[in-house]
């Protein structure tokens, strides 16, 4: 195994023990609000902290974004980190919520974790060596269209000027799949697509942690992944399709026309 999935591996585990700690203290939490629907506590923060102090403990010279603590260093290593994707699950107890950790090299996605602390399921990825969910190798499936397709996606609930362009999207898939899910973490939502349990993912105006390492577990499990207008600009724009090939094009003949100027790149 690559040194730094490693280490990647370790800072997830690690910081998935803290969520799983404070699971049963919920309603103790202070809970912070960082704008409309968005929301923090001290486990995001603590958790954060736990997977900086190991990834600085082994590589102190790297680089690191992190959702809760910005931008630090400058490396041609930076780790991405989501230390708790899917905080409004985790606040109400929904068990959908995960560790993300990327690392990239030179601007390119290089490794992979997401971590699902919860079921102790452990996604990952590295560059040119394939996906695999707790030591077994993963694929996306084969779905060649939207007929059968179950897809995932995540609704635009703090940037609501988008929920016309977003619910054209939904308009356009909706009637053609077998179905859709709104799960709430997107990290896992991608995890989902790497591993077959979901055929196709949409969402809009995602951040780089939330999508950084489920990007490189469906490239490295067979897929694409690309922004709405079939681009590779999905972690800067936010705005992703991911799917395993024949889906993936239908899936961006179906988003493309309903973007909207905003959301054009
Ligand atoms: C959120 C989740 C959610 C997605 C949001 C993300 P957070 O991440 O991934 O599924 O719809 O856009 O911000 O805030 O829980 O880390
Ligand atoms: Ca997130
Ligand atoms: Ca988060």
């Amino acid at each position: 195994m690559h040194p730094m999935l490693n280490i990647a591996i370790g800072a997830a585990r690690s910081a998935g023990n803290v969520i799983v700690r404070h699971i049963d203290r919920i309603d103790r939490l202070t809970i912070s609000t960082k704008q409309t629907n968005d929301f923090v506590t001290e486990v995001d923060h603590m958790a954060e902290g736990e997977i900086i102090r190991l990834i600085r403990r082994a590589y102190p010279d790297h680089a690191i974004l992190a959702e809760e603590s910005g931008r630090q260093g400058d490396s041609e290593f930076e780790w991405v980190i989501d230390p708790l994707d899917g905080t409004t699950n985790f606040l109400h107890g929904f068990p959908q919520f995960a560790v993300s950790i990327a690392l990239k090299h030179r601007g390119r996605l290089d490794q992979a974790v997401v971590y699902d602390p919860l079921r102790q399921e452990l996604f990952t990825a590295s560059r040119g060596a394939g996906a695999t969910l707790n030591d077994h190798r993963i694929r996306v499936t084969r779905a060649n269209g939207l007929p059968g397709a179950l897809l995932g996606t995540g609704f635009p609930f703090r940037q609501q000027q988008h929920l016309d362009a977003y619910l054209e999207m939904f308009r356009a898939l909706f009637p053609e799949a077998a179905g859709i899910r709104r799960a709430g973490a997107a990290a896992l939502d991608l995890a989902y697509v790497a591993a077959g349990r979901l055929d196709g993912f949409w969402e809009i105006g995602l951040n780089e942690w939330d999508t950084a390492a489920g990007a490189l577990l469906v490239l490295e499990a067979g897929g694409m992944v690309s922004d709405f207008d079939n681009g590779s600009d999905y972690l800067e724009t936010g705005n992703v399709i991911c799917a395993g090939p024949r889906l993936h094009a239908a899936m961006v003949a179906a988003i493309r026309p309903h973007r909207g100027e905003e959301l054009r790149c």
